[in-house]
C-alpha cells in the first residue's frame, strides 16, 4: 500500500462558467496561472512598500513581492487554528504604518476575516483574502476568498482545488493585463500533473514520468506566464475541479477528516487542528505535536510505510521575537494526505493508532 503524495480527487470535467462563479461569489474573478501570479497582479499598480503578511505561509507568496520590491512584515498566527492573530496584526500596523495585508485561511479552516475586514475598512487598509487553500469555504454565508478589497484562489498543487495550473482573482481596483499564451507549456503541465500525481499509481513508465516532469520544469524556469491567458483545453479541467469542489463532491475528504477526529481526538501525542469559526473546506489531516521530537518520529514512521506525511511551513522569518505562538508551533505540525481510498485510510488510520500504541507502551 502506498500513500506517498498528495493525489488530487477525482474531478469530472464540466465548462468552464465564470459568470456562474460570478453570480455565486457576488464578485468578476479573472484567470492567472498561480496565487503568486494573482497577487502580482492585485498589487502591481498599487504603489506599496510594504505589506502585512502571515509567518506562517508558503514561501512562494514571497515571490511576487520581491519582483514589486515591496517588503513583507510578518504578523503572527493563532495556535488553535494556525490562522491569523488579530491581536498581532494590529500591533503591527501600529509600529509599521503599512497599508496593506494579505490574510490567507489555511488547511481550508476561514481565518477571522469579518473582524479584519472591519478593521482594514475603518483603517483604510488595502486586504487580501488569499483562499489558495480554502475556496469553497464559508463565513456568515460569504465565501471565503470575496472579503476584503481582493482575493483568489489556486489550482496547484496540495490546495482543495488542486489541479494541473491556474488561480482566479478579483480586485475592486481596475485590472489590466497584457494577456499571452503559451499553452504548449500548460499543456505540458497538464501532462506532468496527469501522470505525476492524477494517475501517479497507474502502471506508466518511469522514464516517461520523469521526463515530463523535468521538462516541465525547465520550461517554467525559462518563461514568465505571469501574463498568461486560459488555454481552451484547460477549460473544462479547471471547469470540472472548481464545479466538484462547489458542489461537494470532494466531501469524501471532510468525512475522513470527521472520522480521524473522533478516533483520534484523545491522542496524547498531537491535536487535531480544526476549524474555529465558519464552514470550512479541508483537504488534509492537519496535526500538532506536543513537541518538535515527536513530529519528526512520527513524520519518519509514516514514511517507512510508504505514507506522505510532511513537516507544514518553515516560518518566514527567523526573527520571532515579536511572533510568540509562531515560535510555539514551529515544527510540531504535520500534513497527511486525504485520499478517496477506503483501504488506503484505513491503511492511514491503523499506523497512527499503531504509533500511538507503540509510543505509549514505551
Ligand atoms: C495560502 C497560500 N497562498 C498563496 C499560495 C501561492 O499559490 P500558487 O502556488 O498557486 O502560486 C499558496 C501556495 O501554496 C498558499 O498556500
Amino acid at each position: 500500500m502506498r500513500i506517498n503524495i498528495f493525489t488530487p480527487p477525482k474531478f469530472h470535467k464540466s465548462p468552464l462558467d465564470i459568470e456562474y462563479l460570478n453570480r455565486l461569489t457576488q464578485k468578476e474573478w479573472h484567470y492567472t496561472t498561480s496565487g503568486k501570479a494573482s497577487i502580482y497582479h492585485i498589487l502591481k499598480d498599487l504603489e506599496l512598500d510594504t505589506i502585512l503578511v502571515p509567518i506562517y505561509i508558503c514561501d512562494t507568496i514571497l515571490e511576487p513581492l520581491k519582483r514589486l520590491n515591496i517588503v513583507p512584515i510578518f504578523y503572527d498566527i493563532e495556535t488553535m487554528d494556525l490562522n491569523n492573530s488579530l491581536k498581532s496584526i494590529k500591533k503591527q500596523f501600529e509600529i509599521y504604518n503599512s497599508k496593506a495585508i494579505l490574510v490567507a485561511s489555511m488547511y481550508g479552516n476561514p481565518a477571522n476575516l469579518v473582524e479584519i475586514e472591519k478593521y482594514c475598512h475603518d483603517n483604510e487598509i488595502f486586504m487580501i483574502d488569499d483562499s489558495a487553500q480554502s475556496f469553497g469555504a464559508k463565513l456568515e454565508n460569504r465565501y471565503v476568498g470575496t472579503f476584503g478589497d481582493a482575493g483568489f484562489f489556486s489550482f496547484s498543487t496540495g490546495k482543495p482545488t488542486a489541479g494541473h495550473m491556474g488561480s482566479f482573482f478579483w480586485s475592486k481596483n481596475n485590472i489590466n493585463i497584457k494577456r499571452k499564451r503559451h499553452c504548449f507549456i500548460h499543456y505540458f503541465r497538464w501532462l506532468d500533473f496527469y501522470y505525476n500525481r492524477y494517475r501517479i499509481y497507474d502502471n506508466i513508465p518511469f522514464i516517461l514520468k520523469r521526463t515530463i516532469n523535468l521538462f516541465s520544469r525547465f520550461q517554467l524556469k525559462l518563461t514568465d506566464i505571469s501574463n498568461d491567458d486560459i488555454c481552451n483545453f484547460e477549460k473544462e479541467i479547471i471547469g470540472g475541479i472548481l464545479l466538484d469542489n462547489i458542489n461537494g463532491n470532494f466531501d469524501f475528504r471532510e468525512n475522513y477528516i470527521k472520522s480521524f477526529i473522533s478516533k483520534f481526538k484523545k491522542s496524547s501525542y498531537f491535536r487535531i487542528i480544526e476549524p474555529i469559526r465558519g464552514i470550512a473546506n479541508r483537504h488534509k489531516f492537519i496535526l500538532l505535536f506536543n513537541s518538535k521530537d515527536i513530529a519528526k518520529n512520527f513524520i519518519k514512521y509514516m514514511q517507512e510505510f510508504s505514507i506522505y506525511a510532511s513537516n507544514g511551513y518553515t516560518l518566514l522569518s527567523k526573527d520571532l521575537e515579536a511572533l510568540p505562538n509562531a515560535k510555539e508551533i514551529n515544527k510540531k505540525v504535520v500534513e497527511l494526505p486525504v485520499e478517496d481510498d477506503k483501504e488506503k485510510m484505513k491503511y492511514l488510520f491503523e499506523k497512527v493508532e499503531k504509533f500511538e500504541y507503540k509510543n505509549i507502551k514505551r
